[in-house]
């Protein structure tokens, strides 16, 4: 699910690569996306429907013994509930199925936090592991389903998954930015790009929110997708009966209800630094003209997102659910997060230089607008 995104794609690249004997189905939007699947990874079988296909998702994750899931998770419950169920429908198979859900670490976002401000907080999955698996119903990753509200039981996303351990060997993967270039037949490019270049043109420089000193952690799409491989190497060799007797036991479960894995290189950007990295780089690729970092507000930046140049300052700031005011919040919040758990089994970034990393994007972004407005 989501194998035609920027993550989910660079998982798909890899799993095909690392596993090319194993059966893998892909759920795609619509006939073209499919074909696109199926021109570059001839192997691979394509599933066509959306999230809102419940019945059908069901009853493919019947049938399937791990399903990884790379697609939106706020707002599709019901879509979790139908993987969830179609996998415990596996019981009395004799095979527990797996579930690689994706989240996103604005679960430890405080968005009352006024902007641009520094946290000395890392948030880190072994440490802060009990926290991260029972979040309050504000965090942002939670569900939304009216059902479960009027139960008065509103679970956040993270614990509907996770509740699923008994039956299902689950396990959530958490980004804060995630960045690169995807070999993604859909989405090659970063989910946040369009937004950034709408601010930066309409602000015509690089910004921060006040003084910048908020910080995420980032990752590169390729060590993110190798993320997903740690666990799915264990997985298809755990079901293929092949784990050595004699190799160590892992320093925890790698799955269950408290298998919670943040996703970075490294823990600490601060925004008024990548900013700064970018200016020059969005200069030498034309995007602006200066190597200002201009100090803006979350709502400016939110109505930006939104509107760009035709920004009307007396406009109503768009409302707190929004995609604009997500990234702009993104823009300004402190998302720190330490990988722990993934270095614990073995996994270690590739890609450090994340200024080298947007030198390749821009450029990257600025042709792919191109196409798409030849097209
Ligand atoms: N990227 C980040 O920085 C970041 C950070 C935190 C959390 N996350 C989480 O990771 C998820 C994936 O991120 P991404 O960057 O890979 O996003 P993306 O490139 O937009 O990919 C999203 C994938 O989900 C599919 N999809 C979207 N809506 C769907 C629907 N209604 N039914 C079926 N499929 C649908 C898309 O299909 P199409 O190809 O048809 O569009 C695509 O395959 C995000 O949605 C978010 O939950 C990402």
């Amino acid at each position: 699910m989501g194998g035609t995104g920027h993550i989910g794609g660079a998982v798909l690249d890899l799993l095909v690569q690392s596993w090319p004997d194993v059966e893998i189905q892909v759920l795609a939007r619509d006939e073209q996306k499919a074909a696109k699947v199926t021109a570059k990874y001839p192997q691979v079988q394509c599933v066509v429907g959306d999230f809102a296909s419940l019945e059908m998702i069901e009853v493919t994750c019947r049938g399937v013994d791990i399903v990884v899931n790379a697609g939106p998770d706020i707002t599709h419950d019901e879509t979790l509930k139908a993987v969830i169920r179609g996998l415990q429908g596996r019981e009395g198979s004799g095979v527990k199925p797996y579930y690689i859900h994706t989240s996103g670490a604005y679960l430890i976002c405080d968005l009352r936090e006024p902007g641009g401000v520094k946290s000395e907080k890392v948030w880190d999955d072994v440490e802060d592991n009990e926290q991260l698996v029972s979040m309050p119903d504000t965090a942002v990753h939670r569900v939304t389903d009216k059902s479960l509200h009027a139960s008065n039981s509103t679970k956040p996303i993270v614990k509907l998954v996770l509740s699923a351990a008994p039956h299902v060997n689950v396990a959530i993967m958490s980004p804060a930015g995630v960045t690169g270039i995807s070999p993604s037949v859909g989405h090659p490019l970063p989910i946040t790009m369009p937004a950034l270049f709408q601010c930066v043109r309409a602000f015509r420089s690089a910004f921060m929110i006040g003084e910048g000193a908020n910080a995420v952690g980032m990752i590169h799409v390729r060590d993110f997708a190798r993320m997903y491989m740690v666990l799915i190497d264990e997985a298809l060799t755990t079901l293929a009966g092949d784990n050595k007797a004699d190799s160590p036991p892992p320093p925890f479960p790698i799955w269950g209800e408290k298998a919670y894995y943040f996703a970075s290189a490294v823990d600490t950007l601060y925004r008024r630094d990548w900013f700064a990295g970018l200016a020059p780089l969005l200069q030498k690729h034309g995007v602006v003209s200066s190597r200002e970092v201009k100090s803006v507000t979350t709502a400016e930046v939110a109505r930006r997102v939104l509107f760009g140049d035709n920004y009307d300052p007396d406009a109503a700031a768009p409302p707190p659910d929004s995609w604009a005011t997500h990234i702009a919040h993104g823009m300004g919040a402190n998302l720190r997060i330490r990988a722990s758990r993934m270095r614990a089994l073995g996994w270690e970034p590739e890609y450090l230089s994340f200024m080298e990393t947007m030198d390749e994007l821009i450029p990257a972004y600025i042709q792919w607008e191109k196409e798409t407005a030849a097209k």
